[in-house]
């Protein structure tokens, strides 16, 4: 039986041959910038996840990237999920999670968001500051709360610390003993690290800090039950990714032998990072000459920019790949590579080596998964692009 699924989800045996997939659709005649997300390496990552911290349940941070048949595969594979509105908890129903998986993460909840998970019982949140305790008191007082405090990386590429998380050591305990005094339900602690984490000690710190606060709720009698991880781990394949797993495992082995724990994490990035190539055309260029004439860089105009799938670049230093499909020996040019809206800062590449291209020709940008899609516009009326997804023969089960 075909499903719906398997109808808008491409099959391929063995390997993705992006070059025939471009030709074949004849990309170098459309207008809009086209992303292919390869869903095999999602499934990667969750068997790399599970080789790596297979005592770390993933709750997948849906902001990071919300379309369908990631949530609906992510939810197959056995994830939960970390939602941070109304509307993310709602797209996470609609593949059919049971609310038991879902973490409703954002410390900060408006009072009609609380009575929404409320009433689809999203029964675990994370609170930061009293203000927040007393809100979740007032409209959700049965709810089981998780106390987020603040445990910055050093290197990351997007910081979260100074937006949210408790002071563990000023304010923590007091916290804790406010929810008590209310008498809800404080079921753990947990902490980000930072998105894009690139220190390989911030998770070893932050556990630490966590296991003493979480000690301290048990001495006060809440039933502590989860530490939570956040999120924060490197999208790349390979990398730091066994390092960082290595370093969390000896730190559990270390401050939570004992205790009675529940670890989970909130990954986003790491997750969707890879499955996510970028598909845009040429179709407009301009030389750079010195006075005496000779070419100092070829500036090329591509159909998707900042305002689309690059609009991460706009707030994180992201490592840009740009890939030709022109012979290996063609000549290189020092390039620049403008996105299309009249905006000065819809650039993409400020300094790449490049052969000479015309206009049709494509450039392919790998690693284009995390925190794209949700955040495209149409900005100066341009179409967002879509997304066209793939899937290795092999892992049909999945879907
Ligand atoms: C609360 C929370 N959890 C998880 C994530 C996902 O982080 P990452 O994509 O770095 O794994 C974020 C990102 O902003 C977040 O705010």
């Amino acid at each position: 039986m075909v499903t719906k699924e398997l109808e808008s989800i491409h099959i391929y045996n063995d390997k993705l041959d992006l070059k025939s997939e471009i030709e074949k659709l004849n990309l170098s005649e459309e207008d809009d910038a086209v992303n292919f997300c390869d869903l095999t390496n999602i499934i990667i990552q969750y068997n790399t996840w599970m080789k790596y911290l297979p005592n770390v349940k993933p709750f997948y941070a849906i902001k990071c990237n919300d379309e369908w048949p990631v949530l609906k595969l992510l939810k197959n594979l056995g994830t939960g999920f970390d939602c941070a509105s109304k509307n993310e908890i709602k797209k996470v129903f609609e593949v059919g999670v049971h609310p038991d998986r879902i973490i409703y993460a954002n410390p900060m909840k408006s009072k009609s968001y609380i009575k929404y998970a409320q009433s689809e019982n999203v029964t675990n949140s994370t609170v930061d500051s009293e203000f927040e305790i007393y809100k979740m008191f007032k409209y959700y007082a049965e709810s089981n709360v998780i106390l987020r405090f603040r445990s910055d990386a050093k290197k990351v590429l997007s910081i979260l610390g100074n937006k949210f998380g408790c002071d563990a050591f000023e304010n923590g305990a007091a916290l804790m003993m406010l929810t008590k005094s209310l008498n809800m339900n404080m079921i753990g602690v947990s902490f980000h690290v930072g998105s894009g984490c690139l220190e390989l000690e911030a998770y070893e710190r932050a556990i630490s800090t966590g296991s003493s606060l979480y000690k301290f709720g048990n001495l006060i009698d809440h039933n502590m039950k989860i530490l939570d991880i956040g999120g924060g781990f490197p999208g790349e394949v390979g990398g730091m990714f066994p390092k960082i797993a290595e370093s969390i495992n000896n730190s559990l082995d270390e401050y939570f032998a004992n205790l009675d724990v529940e670890v989970i994490a909130e990954p986003g990035r790491y997750f969707v990072n890879t499955a996510y190539t970028n598909i845009s055309k040429v179709f407009s260029r301009r030389e750079v000459r010195s006075e005496d004439g000779e070419l100092e860089k070829i500036m090329y105009y591509v159909n998707d920019g900042v305002f689309g799938t690059f609009s991460c670049t706009l707030y994180e230093d992201l490592p840009i790949e740009a890939i030709h499909f022109k012979d290996e020996d063609s000549e290189l040019f020092d390039c620049f590579i403008w996105g299309p809206t009249c905006d000065g800062c819809d650039k993409i590449l400020e300094s790449v080596r490049l052969p000479n291209l015309e206009e049709g020709d494509i450039l392919a940008f790998p690693n284009m998964g995390a925190y794209t899609v949700p955040i495209m516009s149409t900005f100066n009326g341009f179409d967002k692009p879509k997304t066209r997804f793939y899937l290795r023969s092999d892992y049909v089960k999945y879907l």
